[in-house]
């Protein structure tokens, strides 16, 4: 298999699947009737992101942002940059930031503050996975899919070192090839 690296599949496809479908549904029930803005968090909350739109039977719009504080790096950085702000106003609007994990809760904290300013009706957050045991800051969370526990995770839009967002499952990540670390742009990690 092309991932090799992964030791242990920690949530299948059919679950993500099932888990999103009813994240979807909340979101439709809570939100009908309202001008709802969804705001996938790049690059990690492109692939749940885009499986959560199709979730959600409403006529909602999508505007993207893109934030950055691992870099290359297996740990955060603490600095959370801004690389794409959104597109449109969300003043007046109900805005719904989708991340695909919360860890330390820097970027999501820092997005919070960025967002709320820009006056919108309501401000949640919907998250995939809550790696609750790394939590640094406090931020809330409306919607949760999973709880994962303190392994490196990649998969489904998250990503090491850039690689292993297209697997269709989340996995954690063999100690092996985290523990390389090898420099960014060398080749993935083969273990056989
Ligand atoms: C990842 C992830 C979240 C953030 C969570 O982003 O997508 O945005 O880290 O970590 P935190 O709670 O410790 O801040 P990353 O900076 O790796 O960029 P990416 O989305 O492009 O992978």
């Amino acid at each position: 298999m092309w991932w090799d690296a992964i030791q242990q599949v920690l949530i299948p496809e059919a679950e993500l699947r099932q888990r999103v479908q009813i994240l979807g549904q909340a979101i439709t029930d809570d939100y009908r009737g309202e001008d709802l803005v969804l705001i996938p968090v790049l690059k990690g909350a492109l692939v749940f992101g885009a499986d959560l739109a199709r979730a959600i039977a409403l006529p909602l719009t999508l505007d993207a942002v893109c934030l950055s504080s691992y870099g290359h790096q297996p740990v955060s950085s603490g600095t959370v940059r801004l690389r794409k702000d959104l597109d449109d106003s969300i003043a007046g609007k109900h805005a719904l930031i989708v991340e695909d994990i919360i860890d330390t809760g820097f970027t999501l904290q820092a997005l919070w503050r960025h967002l709320q300013a820009r006056g919108p009706a309501t401000l949640r957050t919907c998250v995939l996975l809550d790696k609750r045991a790394r939590r640094r800051v406090d931020v809330p969370v409306h919607y949760r899919g999973f709880e994962v526990p303190d392994a490196f995770v990649v998969g489904y839009g998250l990503d090491y070192q850039g690689r292993y967002r297209n697997l269709p499952f989340i996995g954690i990540l063999h100690p092996e090839c985290f523990q390389e670390a090898p420099p960014a742009q060398s080749p993935p990690c083969r273990r056989s």
